[in-house]
């Protein structure tokens, strides 16, 4: 992943206004929908951008829109991306999987279904099924990776944090989706467990997106970069300056005082 200070020498979207990028996203996301509001993808498309990813992973890619989301607005890269989903679990009894694949279009049940919706795009892909199975260390160290998922019973999601940091590059960044207090709260909270063992840094917290990142990733121009769709979210701003396990860490909070655009409005999960 190259050095953040290349802050401007990003793709055609990138060199967009504001407005056509958000534009842009919003009408992928319609034609092309996955299961995040499109304030929380803006984001994860700013850190896409900024963060020139070689390697950006998946885990519960489901029908693989976010991914194809994140590379269409990053647009021209560099970055492979792969795509973890175990489509058995189309066969048990997951209330959550069901209603997923019941009411979101693009609901595949195979992974070769996957792999051919993929095709549609220019998007350089890989696959894998079950978290549980994944190698114990892979040669491409991974830049970003979207947690979207609860390991199954027997596996221990403390255990994909561990696998996540011994497989990260010296740049990752991780994204974990639902992490309100009443949802998947244990994705935030097993994250700022590596927050207290200093392995990460919290930056940005989303309307249902957290994001972390190795400590000496440098993330300034990121925030740099996000404040400039100030005027999309009607506000941003930053924590307050509270010691956290040891560690006074500054990061981005965005919620929204503008009248919600389209795509935006909740998300069924
Ligand atoms: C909430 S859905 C998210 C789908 C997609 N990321 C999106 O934004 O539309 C979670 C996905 O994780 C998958 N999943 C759950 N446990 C898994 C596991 N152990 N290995 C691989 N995929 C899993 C489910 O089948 C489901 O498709």
């Amino acid at each position: 992943m190259s050095s953040a200070s290349t802050l401007g020498v990003g793709g055609p979207l990138f060199l967009m206004d504001n407005n056509t990028h958000i534009k842009e996203l919003e009408q992928f996301h319609k034609q092309y929908p996955s299961m995040s509001l499109v304030d929380d993808l803006l984001i994860e498309t700013l850190i896409c951008i900024i963060m020139k990813p070689s390697q950006v992973w998946e885990l519960g890619a489901g029908n693989g829109n976010w991914c194809s989301l994140m590379n269409h607005c990053s647009r021209p890269n560099n970055t492979e991306f792969t795509l973890v989903e175990n489509f058995a679990l189309a066969k048990i009894n997951d209330i959550k999987a069901a209603f997923w694949r019941k009411h979101y279009p693009y609901q595949f049940t195979t992974q070769e279904e996957l792999i051919s919706h993929m095709s549609n795009f220019d998007i350089k892909t890989n696959y894998f099924s079950d978290v549980k199975d994944l190698p114990t260390y892979i040669d491409k160290k991974i830049d970003i990776v979207r947690i979207d998922l609860d390991c199954p019973r027997g596996h221990d999601q403390h255990k994909l944090a561990n696998w996540i940091l011994d497989n990260g590059s010296d740049n990752l960044v991780v994204i974990a989706d639902d992490t309100l207090t009443n949802k998947s709260f244990h994705r935030f909270m097993i994250m700022q467990e590596q927050v207290a063992k200093g392995n990460l840094r919290l930056f940005w917290i989303g309307r249902d997106t957290s994001a972390w990142c190795r400590p000496k990733v440098d993330i300034e121009p990121f925030f740099h970069f996000a404040s400039k769709f100030k005027n999309y979210y009607g506000s941003m701003k930053f924590n307050r300056p509270y010691t956290f396990f040891g560690y006074n860490q500054k990061y981005l909070i965005i919620r929204r005082h503008a009248p919600y655009s389209a795509g935006a409005e909740g998300k069924n999960t």
